[in-house]
């Protein structure tokens, strides 16, 4: 691919369709609902017993199943319908091209670019994209062959066997879920930790089973300037230094940096030649494909994280190129969007079959939820119809026993992810004799619930079974209730790479139907702004004690005098 964009690119004709809720398409869709809603996941699939085979989609490794949605193939013509209206397609295009799509901060969004092949090519605001992205992973590949050789030394000549990852947010959430994902791909004895809250619990919980000599700190912020990676790298610091008892010097031998801000790193005390670089238009939540995964190559080493960076490829190519039609993220993007828009559901469950994915929710939620919960378009107008999917999740089959009774008899609509692989990561015998293994158990669970949900138990079902008519009501299982059944071979780099890349592309789906700019996080700075003014506060025995409302005034209070201030 080559695109040239010019520099100064922001336009802000982009993605401005006015009220969504006045399209035509949009009102055939409220119009098309009650139809759908008059109809049940049994009833539908009995008038069309192809749905199972032909509502399903391939990319990549990934083989997804969404018949069993509240859709029928009419709802999906009238989804397609609205994507095309409101240039689903054109903005997409801008996206990949590094137009200014992020409009608020006058910055191109390319953590496509991140993936691209060394050969591709991609000019952007008279920057050289790729040539800038493979410099940076080369010279990551470089630093880490060192580290898993063992031929970079701590301080006192040792060898690195332990890298701490401090950062936050999109700083923290990708590099720990992928490294705990692809645990079984860390081959040279290179293990990774994460410390992310300012809570000093945690820098403390991780430092206490860590050699200070064979230990090297991965300082990860975009900025360079948030305060919890700041305040943690520093308290990392003063403990390596006392545990060594050495000066400043040990500092280069057990620190790198990775961010955009060379002035704030070289401040802290990080020799720049030690620090990995990203760009503007890499927004945190997007970033473990660029240096902010330094920590998950140190574990898996350059090879595997090229597998990585190929599996969001795939999807990347899948998404720019396939009609609407055939293409994964759209089509699920758009039918989150339904549920949220036409069914007035607030909330997407995703359920891993796959301890190894266990950080997967959290992950999204920063990657769905900072995205997309806004409430003013990307024009500065109030949106007109409700924004952002709450994404939440536990890998299955824990949930079953905890959350699962809600997703089968509540009231609650809730559409659930289920994804799975065909070949374990782990395996054991059921039982000496037992049919199978565990991962085949596991999985049996995966299509149990699937089936479940969607299809329940009738009452009729139930008292045929002799159960007591007073005990009927409470055992049937309504069904009706959707999901998105994802499968993949196995839980390779590849594999986790294509995964995030399917979410990453359902967010702008729907951000850009829902008009948004789905790359700004505004909403978090106040809280940032007034935490600062508030520890002066709490901290200062001198501040008068009353400034604010009479809530935080008293909070305030109590807080200090259960301090002893
Ligand atoms: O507070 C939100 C946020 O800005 C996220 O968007 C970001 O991922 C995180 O903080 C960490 O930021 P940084 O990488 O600059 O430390």
């Amino acid at each position: 691919m080559s695109t040239d964009a010019p520099g100064g690119d922001l336009d802000r004709t982009l993605n401005d369709h006015g009220d969504i809720t006045a399209t035509q398409s949009w009102q055939a869709l409220a119009a098309h609902q009650p139809h759908v809603f008059a109809m049940h996941l049994r009833e539908v699939f009995a008038v069309d017993p192809d749905r199972g085979r032909e509502l399903t989609v391939d990319v990549g490794d990934l083989h997804i199943d969404y018949s069993k949605h509240l859709v029928l193939r009419e709802t999906l013509e009238l989804l397609f319908s609205l994507a095309r209206e409101i240039g689903l397609e054109e903005h997409r295009d801008a996206m990949f091209a590094g137009r200014h799509i992020n409009t608020s901060e006058d910055r191109a969004v390319l953590h496509t670019a991140l993936r691209l092949p060394a050969d591709a090519s991609l000019t952007v605001d008279g920057q050289d994209v790729v040539h800038d992205v493979h410099e940076v992973l080369d010279a990551m590949g470089a630093f880490t062959d060192r580290l898993r050789s063992g031929e970079w030394k701590g301080h006192t000549g040792k060898a690195i066997t332990d890298v701490v990852n401090i950062g936050i947010g999109g700083s923290d959430l990708g590099p720990v879920m992928v490294y705990t994902a692809l645990r079984h791909y860390a081959d040279a004895g290179i293990r990774a930790h994460f410390v992310s809250n300012v809570d000093p619990a945690d820098l403390v919980g991780t430092l206490a089973d860590l050699d200070a000599e064979t230990t090297l700190f991965i300082i990860a912020s975009k900025t360079f300037t948030t305060l919890e990676t700041i305040t943690n790298a520093t308290a990392a610091r003063a403990w390596l230094l006392e545990t060594l008892g050495a000066g400043e010097e040990a500092t280069a031998k057990h620190f790198v940096a990775v961010s955009t801000n060379a002035d704030e790193v070289a401040k802290f005390g990080i020799d720049t030649d030690n620090m990995f670089g990203f760009w503007d238009w890499v927004g945190g939540r997007y970033s473990v494909d660029s240096a902010i995964g330094l920590s998950v190559m140190a574990a898996i080493g350059r090879q595997r994280f090229a597998e990585f960076l190929d599996g969001f490829h795939q999807v990347d190519e899948h998404f720019r190129t396939q009609p609407l039609e055939r293409n994964a993220p759209v089509i699920l993007g758009l039918i989150g969007l339904w549920y949220s828009n036409f069914w007035d559901a607030q909330t997407r469950v995703v359920l891993p079959y796959s301890d190894d994915m266990a950080r997967f929710a959290a992950y999204l939620q920063q990657l769905t939820m900072e995205s997309n919960g806004k409430s003013v378009t990307a024009h500065g107008n109030h949106v007109t119809a409700g924004t952002g999917e709450i994404f939440w999740g536990e890998p299955g089959t824990n949930g079953q026993h905890a959350f699962y009774q809600l997703l089968h008899q509540g009231t609650r609509l809730i559409p659930a992810d289920f994804i799975g692989f065909a070949e374990p990561t782990d395996d054991l015998p059921v039982t000496p004799d037992g049919a199978g293994s565990m991962h085949d158990l596991l999985m049996s669970n995966y299509f149990a619930q699937t089936k479940v949900l969607a299809f329940g138990k009738t009452a009729d079902e139930i008292a045929d079974e002799g159960v007591p008519p007073e005990v009927v009501a409470h055992k049937v299982m309504p069904g009706n209730r959707p999901s998105t059944s994802i499968l993949a071979p196995k839980l390779t780099p590849s594999a986790i790479g294509q995964l995030i890349a399917l979410y990453e592309h359902q967010v702008f789906v729907e951000g850009t139907i829902w008009g948004i700019n789905s790359f700004d996080q505004w909403g978090v700075e106040l809280g940032k702004k007034q935490a600062k003014e508030l520890l002066g506060l709490i901290t200062d025995p001198e501040a008068p004690a009353a400034q604010d409302d009479s809530s935080t005034d008293e909070l305030v209070r109590w807080y200090r005098e259960h301090r002893g201030r």
